[in-house]
Parts: structure tokens; sequence; C-alpha cells
């Protein structure tokens, strides 16, 4: 079990040291800069509690907010700091900047928790770089990393900094690494995934990873449409993935394999002005495929029914249009109602359940997408990997 052989907070000492934590607190933000879903920001609240409660003196919070160019105002993390002083009802003293950060920090008398101006202002962050790293780890004396969502990113925050203090996870690392590894080593059977997702390409590892574990794999979303087209179906203007032609045919003589029977389409994915359900073998050449059709969604409740464990990644239809949002809505609510251990496999697929306010639910929603991936195909993160004992 790779989380064995990982450091974990039992394994340090936290008496009275000062602790940089890394979490993700990368949330969706609205057009107006508020957040729309604290999601992440409330999974990483037991990992402060329970760090002063090892006798941390202080604890320093670190995170990336967005994909910024340098700085930039609308992703500062003051819209984090005002979120935990509401969540945590602390003093949370929050620093702008990161430059002389050893000069600039106060002392745990001052300040308990410290926040961190966003890490990706600074190009040391994504770059790995070993100095950014040095400037962070002169402020403590151990670091945690907790962001689960990022331990597939080779950063400062989570890789260099490693070499400079002693390190571990976090709870919410270790939480999400322990139901990841329960499930795809030790399932209750029957165990089915649901894939889905527009992006073959990036699915491919996932699906080769799982068919092997799982006893049913269903295909859902933009990508299905690659493997009607090397069956010799017409797909109009649906998605398709050419360079992964020879690798979807393959995947085909797999019987664990189940594709939709039938698909909504439309003219168009944002303003249709037609769209119906139809066969797979009945695709207009001026039509593109943008959800999956009744009678395939009422086939997959009935065939979850008798699941123990289920995992889903991905969106089963074009979500981001209520248009083309009922396959993946409908089967999410159902799954919620099962007595199966369901486990949501992050990104935009969590974003929908807490969405729809049923994250607690499920078994378990994950808050890390590409981290999650990883985890599902089979691979380490990059960020874990230099924790190993
Ligand atoms: C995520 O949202 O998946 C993580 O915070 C990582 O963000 P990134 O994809 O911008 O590296």
């Amino acid at each position: 079990m790779y989380l064995d052989k990982i450091k974990k907070i039992k394994d340090l000492d936290f008496k009275n040291k000062k602790v940089l934590l890394r979490t993700d607190f990368n949330v969706p933000l609205d057009k107006n800069g508020s957040i729309q879903d604290d999601f992440r920001i409330k999974e990483s609240l037991k990992t402060i509690k329970h760090l002063f409660s090892k006798g941390a003196s202080q604890v320093i919070i670190m995170s990336h907010l967005g994909r910024p160019q340098g700085f930039d105002k609308k992703y500062s993390m003051n819209v984090i700091r005002d979120k935990l002083i509401k969540l945590t009802a602390k003093r949370i003293v929050k620093l702008d900047t990161l430059v002389d950060l050893e000069e600039i920090m106060p002392n745990s008398a001052e300040a308990k928790i410290v926040l961190l101006e966003n890490l990706r202002f600074y190009e040391g962050e994504q770059n790995n770089d070993d100095d950014f790293a040095k400037s962070l780890s002169k402020v403590a004396d151990v670091y945690v990393n907790d962001a689960f969502g990022v331990c597939h990113r080779k950063h400062s925050s989570v890789h260099a900094i490693t070499r400079y203090l002693p390190s571990c996870i976090g709870l919410l690392v270790e939480k999400e690494l322990s139901i990841f590894e329960n499930m795809l080593e030790s399932p209750n059977r029957p165990f089915y995934a649901i894939i889905g997702g527009s992006k073959l390409e990036t699915k491919i590892p996932v699906i080769q990873n799982l068919v092997h574990k799982v006893d049913k794999l269903f295909l859902g979303g933009g990508m299905i449409f690659t493997f009607y087209k090397v069956q010799g179906y017409s797909i109009g203007k649906s998605l398709y993935d050419k360079n992964n032609k020879v690798m979807a045919k393959m995947m085909l003589n797999n019987e664990k394999i189940i594709l939709p029977k039938d698909v909504i389409i439309a003219d168009d994915k944002d303003e249709p002005s037609q769209f119906l359900s139809v066969t797979i073998d009945k695709i207009p050449s001026y039509m593109m495929g943008l959800d999956i059709g009744d009678e395939s969604l009422s086939y997959m409740i009935k065939e979850m029914k008798d699941a123990e464990t289920i995992v889903w990644n991905g969106p089963i239809g074009y979500y981001e249009n209520p248009l083309f949002a009922k396959a993946t809505i409908t089967l999410l609510k159902e799954l919620a109602k099962s007595k199966a251990k369901v486990i949501i496999g992050g990104g935009d697929t969590s974003f929908i359940v807490e969405r729809l306010n049923l994250k607690n639910d499920f078994y378990h929603v994950s808050t890390g997408g590409g981290a999650s991936l990883k985890l599902l195909e089979g691979t380490g993160l990059v960020a874990l990997d230099v924790l190993i004992k």
C-alpha cells in the first residue's frame, strides 16, 4: 500500500512548532470574485485543528488560487482569508507578499494562523524552484502537505519544499489516499465504474487500469463518439479523437466496457435550434452527440442497483448546458440514494455534486480532479513520492 509508506502527522513532532501547511484552496470563483464552492476549504479545517491539538504554536497556510500569470488582484487570497475567518471564527493574519517573508512574518504570539498570498503570483512555484522553496521553509519548523488536489503537480510548495523541512501529509491527503486505495485494492463487489468527460486521451490510462479492477465499466461523455466512429457509425459533428482511434478499437474488445445505445443530439452545443434522442446509428451529419439517451440512462440506473462499490469520474453529458445535463444529474441523484459505496472522483463531477447539494449523500467526494485521475490510473503522485519514509 502506497499510503503505508508515506510520512503522516503521527510520524512527526509538532510540540511548539511552527507548521507550514500547504492546502488546495483553489476554489471556483464567480464573475464577481466570490467563492462558488468552499468544499476544499472546509475539508482542510480538520487538519488545521488537529495540528493545534498536537501542540503547534503557529500554522502558516499557503495555497494557489486559479492560474494567474504573475500578480493578479483577481486571484488574491483575500477572499480565502474572509472565508477562513467565517468558517473558523478565528483571527487570521494574511500577508500580501512572499518577498522577505522571514522579516514580515508575525510571531506566534501575534498570530496563530497566518495565510500567505497566492503562491502562483511567483514563478518559482510552478518551476519547482529550490530558492523559492527555501525562502518559504525559513518561516517554519515542519511542513505538512494537505493539498490533495495538487499532489500530481511538481511544484515548489509540494515538491522542492520537502528538501528543507521535516515533512508529512495532512489528514485530508491521508483520507483521500486511504479511500482510493481501499476501493482499488479490496472493493466490495460488484464494483462498477462510470467514466465520462470529453477528452478520450486523458481517460485512456484510467480506463486501461480500471477495466482490470471493476466488474463493469460504463462510458459516457463526449469521448464515446470516437468508439462509435471506429465501429463504423456516422457521428456527424460529434467529438472525434483520431489520434486514439486504434486504442479505442482495442478497448471495444473488452466486454466489461459498456457504451450507451442511444444519445441526445443537437445542431449546436450552446444554442441548439433542434435536439432529439436517437439510437447511435442515426446521427445525421449536421448534428452532434451531447448527452446519453433515456433508454441508456434507465439501463445504467437499473444496472447500478446491484452494485456494492461505484466510482464515477467525469460528467456523462455536456453538463455546461442544462439541456444536456439530464443524464449526469439524474444518475447522480439516483446514486445519492444507493446502498453502494459511491466514490466521486473529483473535478467537474465533484463540483456538480456540490451544486446539487448531494455531497453528504455519497461515501466520498474527492477534492482532487487531476490527482484523483492519477490514482485511478494506478500511478503514484509526484508530490507524495517525495514523502515516502
Ligand atoms: C485543481 O483544481 O485541480 C488543483 O488545484 C490543481 O490546479 P491546476 O490544475 O491549476 O494545477
